[in-house]
């Protein structure tokens, strides 16, 4: 069943984060939407720009089409991850998105607001809710890069300002995350008080934290084994997730985890079993790796568990 996400946010404000999962093709949709049925957790597909050019928008949009319907229980939001404004308003006009990303975050201030206001009018006119992004996390997404000292946090008047004259369903704001492998190599921690700062001037606003990989320094360490090359990989602490939900963070993006399972598993089975050249045999261990790796997330967000009473709420 797909909802969207200000509906997904207001069952979980203040109690637990929604698992925000990227997904390119149908092995990571599988183990994605069986690794939610095992915790029975609801969740956010998030599709990028990237995706949707991988195979063909098309493409992806089947197979999630075709993951509800092998997965009926399934209850979760379809999201567009880091739009522009002409991406926004394809997976509007679409019907398939229920929810989209506009991130205008390296714009001026009044710009952003500017563009994130016109999304969310032509998104609200069809029921569909909008992500908006203020301030700026370091690392590489999409096309474009920032660097350690480019990246800043979000100011927290300014959030306030920003929501109350963008309109915009939940905000993410940058509290010293980055996206990538390679986080906090200057060492630095995560700020919560920006966090509980924008709570104190919004109460009850869903906020989103991108850049949320953990980074499981077994997984580094079973790629490095197995011939890979990610030295100095680092994340965010997994155990701050439910406290930062608890504050009022809503949905935290997890993509590069995602990638690392899958690394780990094909660097491995092309080491141990160099005769085969059948992809469904990895591609089988990946799809159970994969739903092993989202159940432990959900366990860590707080969702596990929360599938019944989500889909009993929002069927009323
Ligand atoms: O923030 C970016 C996400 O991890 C998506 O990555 O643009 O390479 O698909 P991508
Ligand atoms: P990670 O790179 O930490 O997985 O962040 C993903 C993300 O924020 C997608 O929007
Ligand atoms: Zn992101």
């Amino acid at each position: 069943m797909i909802v969207t996400t200000k509906q997904l946010f207001e069952q979980a404000y203040g109690k637990y984060a929604l698992g925000a999962y990227n997904i390119n093709n149908a092995e990571q949709t599988m183990g994605l939407f069986k690794g939610n049925m095992d915790s029975k957790a609801p969740f956010i597909i998030q599709i990028s720009k990237g995706a949707r050019a991988y195979t063909n928008k098309l493409m992806l949009e089947g197979i999630i089409r075709a993951a509800d319907q092998i997965f009926p229980d399934a209850v979760f939001a379809v999201h567009l991850d880091h739009g522009d404004e002409a991406t926004c308003y394809d997976c509007i006009d679409s019907g398939f998105y229920s929810s989209v990303m506009i991130d205008a975050s390296h714009e001026s201030f009044d710009e952003n607001i500017a563009i994130t206001k016109r999304v969310v009018d032509k998104a609200h006119a069809k029921g569909i809710s909008v992500e908006a992004e203020l301030g700026q996390l370091g690392g590489v997404e999409e096309d474009i890069s920032v660097s350690e000292d480019q990246a800043h946090l979000t100011d927290p008047n300014q959030a306030a300002e920003f929501i109350k004259r963008s309109g915009c369903d939940s905000l993410a704001c940058a509290i010293g995350t980055s996206h990538g492998a390679f986080k906090f190599s200057g060492g630095q921690g995560l700020h919560f008080e920006v966090v509980e700062a924008i709570q104190k001037l919004v109460p009850g606003y869903p906020l989103v934290l991108h850049g949320s990989s953990s980074v499981p320094q077994d997984e580094v360490a079973r790629i490095n084994a197995a011939g890979g090359a990610l030295k100095g990989a680092k994340g965010v602490d997994a155990n701050q997730y439910l406290p930062a939900a608890k504050l009022g963070v809503c949905k935290i993006n997890i993509d590069t985890d995602g990638r690392l399972v899958w690394t780990r598993v094909y660097r491995e089975f092309f080491r141990d079993k160099p005769e085969v050249f059948d992809f469904r045999p990895m591609g089988k261990v990946f799809m159970e790796e994969y739903a092993k790796f989202i159940a432990s997330r959900n366990e860590l967000l707080g969702s596990a568990g929360h599938l019944d009473e989500v889909r009993a709420a929002l069927k009323k």
